[in-house]
């Protein structure tokens, strides 16, 4: 960063099962954020804007099939065809709050349990990416989420498969996650998840170092 006096925005993630409340939670996060005059942007994972986020599109919504293996890539290509523009962002004093991110990409890839397509080679195609400032994982059992409107039409909205999903975060889950019980009132998750971001913003803002997947 050469410029002085602007300081770094902050990546915050959010993770979790589909239907946990993710899109809701960061939605609320930018508005909160950004009333309280700090520059933020909503961004999400897979970004079904591009030319590679539309062919994840298709597949997703199940009008193509492709390769386990290549479709994860593009996933992770997704991400790092943003990578330059994410860093921009942030250097120049904006907070990124994501929705879903490499977390996501190698627990779905990795829930298929192809031969080959292990915890290792998925996190592998996004080492180096740029890491989150704070990791907010919205925790909930995949029965309750069952409950929730919307759950249904993509690809990967299945109840032993989104149960596959959860024990790969598990596994890739470390003390450095923010673990929030997703049951409690959307006030109340907002409430914790600002906290947590207002934490981070500050650290950033101090100084921090922009860390690297998956270090
Ligand atoms: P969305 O519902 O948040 O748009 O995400 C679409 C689906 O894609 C969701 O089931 C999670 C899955 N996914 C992956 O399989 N790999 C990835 O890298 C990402 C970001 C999402
Ligand atoms: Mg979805």
């Amino acid at each position: 960063l050469s410029s002085g006096n602007i300081r770094r925005g902050a990546f915050i993630l959010f993770e979790g099962v589909d239907r946990c409340g993710k899109s809701t939670q960061c939605k609320l996060l930018v508005q909160s954020l950004q009333s309280r005059g700090i520059e933020a942007e909503l961004w999400r994972y897979p970004d079904r804007t591009t030319a590679i986020g539309q062919m994840i599109d298709k597949y997703l919504q199940s009008k193509e099939d492709m390769n386990d293996a290549a479709i994860h890539l593009l996933f992770s290509a997704n991400r790092w065809e943003k990578r330059d523009l994410m860093l921009d962002k942030i250097n120049s004093g904006v907070t990124l709050v994501i929705d879903r991110y490499g977390h996501s990409g190698t627990a779905f890839t990795a829930a298929k349990n192809v031969p080959n397509l292990d915890l290792a080679w998925c996190k592998s195609t996004d080492a180096g990416l740029p890491a989150p400032d704070a990791l907010i994982y919205l925790q909930m059992p995949v029965e309750e989420t069952l409950k929730r409107a919307g759950f249904g039409g993509e690809r990967y909205e299945k109840t032993e498969f989104q149960k596959e999903v959860l024990k790969n975060y598990e596994k890739l889950s470390n003390d450095s996650w923010n673990y929030l019980d997703a049951s409690k009132s959307i006030e109340d998750l907002q409430e914790e998840a600002l906290k947590i971001a207002l934490d981070a913003i500050e650290e950033c803002k101090k100084g921090k170092a922009m860390g690297k997947l998956w270090d």
